[in-house]
């Protein structure tokens, strides 16, 4: 019945301010096409990990999930990678700054379609989900352990388990029960008295568990919303039930974003990122380190030995394109972050990568003022958007978080 609604029925659906499109005529084709590439029907299928074996290995996924929860991963067993990335709240903690050991530099990042983001933190300075889980395991403010431990640690508590899926585990008798390269000074001796064989077979063991916590991760994928209904009933021209439409102010906030409010040109795709990073002028936080986002980044990720190329990656250099071929020092990389999914982001305040944000209105506001960068050079313009057309912007935002 509702599919015949056209005529009369349309205008009806006007009065009342709710709009579903009512067979498309309110947006031009080019409209069009851009809501249908930012659906969720567009989302391509899980890509390939090839640097991963595992990747798509049920058995490697459900150690992975177990780990991801275990707080005795960790120095002080508090900490797990859940503590932080909690699971009833799109796996991120609601803070400004991630709080583990100690307090993180940069704002936890919700996981839900991260195994399609081919750079992982803020600054992309990982190019891999089980390269990235390695790293928050051996940082003092994180879990705060060192690999020679969690080498220790699964093969005491995770053996058989380990063992079916990667094959037999070192002899790590005469491995010190707590060494790494990146930890306390006693720590570092000991990891650096350790022989090459030694070294070579924690890492093994440590990459493994990156591997299989890479492969749990590869499972959160991003869910439907009230916007992905309505660009469907869009694409088909249908008009469907109320859960699909979206009201007057929400689709005039759409309209801003693909238009003149320039949101699209970085918010693009299914999951509203471009893969890219921009410098947008987002102000740095008082009392942290200079972050150069990007430009340290990029000779992070070049220099990480887990990295694609790196000798614990199952992939051949050819599998390697983004990172052989990745732009490494132009001055556009100064500050330049990755821009986070907008799915689920309305109701995860605070906003950015060190929490500088506590509204969506002060992030339309930054974005209207288009203010210098702290460093490097803003790639946004200022716009000229009225109090209305502001709350327009942020009631499109929230059809993408229910
Ligand atoms: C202390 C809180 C904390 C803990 C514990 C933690 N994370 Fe995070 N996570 C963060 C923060 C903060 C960032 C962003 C850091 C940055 O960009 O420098 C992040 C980023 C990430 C990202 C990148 C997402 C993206 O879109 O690029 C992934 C994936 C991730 N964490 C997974 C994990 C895994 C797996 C573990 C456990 C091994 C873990 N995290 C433990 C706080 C935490
Ligand atoms: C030039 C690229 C670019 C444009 C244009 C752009 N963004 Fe962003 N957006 C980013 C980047 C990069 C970040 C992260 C910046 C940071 O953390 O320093 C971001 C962050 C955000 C966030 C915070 C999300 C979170 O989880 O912290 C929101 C909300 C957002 N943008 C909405 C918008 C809206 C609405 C528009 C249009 C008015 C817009 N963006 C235009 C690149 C862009």
């Amino acid at each position: 019945m509702t599919a015949r609604r056209t005529g009369w029925g349309c205008a009806a659906l006007l009065a009342s301010a709710i709009l579903s499109g009512c067979g498309g005529e309110d947006f031009t084709p080019a409209e069009k096409a851009t809501i249908a590439s930012l659906s969720l029907a567009d989302l391509p299928p899980l890509p390939a990990d090839p640097t991963n074996k595992y990747a798509d290995d049920p058995a490697a996924a459900a150690l992975g999930a177990t780990l991801f929860f275990d707080q005795r991963m960790s120095r002080d067993s508090v900490v797990a990678c859940g503590t932080c990335h909690l699971i009833d709240r799109q796996f991120q903690d609601d803070l400004a700054r991630g709080k583990g050991a100690g307090v993180s530099n940069r704002r936890t990042m919700p996981l839900a379609g991260v195994a399609w983001s081919p750079w992982m933190f803020w600054d992309g300075r990982r190019d891999s989900l089980w390269s990235q889980a390695l790293t928050p395991l051996e940082d003092q403010r994180e879990h705060a352990a060192t690999r020679a431990f969690y080498a220790h640690f699964v093969a005491d508590s995770f053996n058989e388990r380990y063992q079916r899926i990667f094959g037999p585990l070192p002899d790590l008798a005469s491995v010190p029960p707590d060494a790494g390269p990146f930890g306390t000074e006693p720590q570092k001796a000991a990891w650096n008295a350790m022989s090459a064989g030694q070294q070579e077979a924690v890492n093994r063991v440590f990459a493994n568990l990156g591997k299989a916590i890479g492969a749990f991760e590869r499972s959160l994928a991003p869910q439907e919303t009230r916007f992905d209904r309505f660009a469907a009933a869009l694409a088909s021209g249908k008009s469907t039930g109320a859960d699909a439409k979206l009201t007057a102010e929400e689709i005039a906030g759409l309209k801003l974003f693909i238009g003149k409010a320039n949101c699209s040109t970085c918010h693009n795709g299914p999951r509203f990122t471009d893969d890219g990073f921009h410098n947008t002028g987002v102000p740095a936080v008082e009392g942290l380190p200079e972050d150069l986002g990007r430009a340290t980044g990029a000779t992070q990720v070049a220099a990480d030995p887990f990295n694609c190329l790196g000798a614990f990656s199952d992939a051949g250099p050819e599998a390697c394109g983004e990172l052989r071929f990745m732009v490494k020092d132009s001055p556009r990389l100064t500050r330049a972050y990755k821009p986070p999914s907008l799915r689920g982001a309305a109701t995860r305040p605070p906003y950015m990568h060190s929490g500088q944000f506590a509204t969506l209105d002060e992030v339309i506001d930054h974005y209207a003022r288009a203010p210098a960068a702290p460093s490097g050079a803003s790639e946004l313009h200022p716009l000229t958007l009225s109090e209305r057309e502001r709350q327009q912007l942020i009631a499109f935002l929230k059809t993408l978080a229910n």
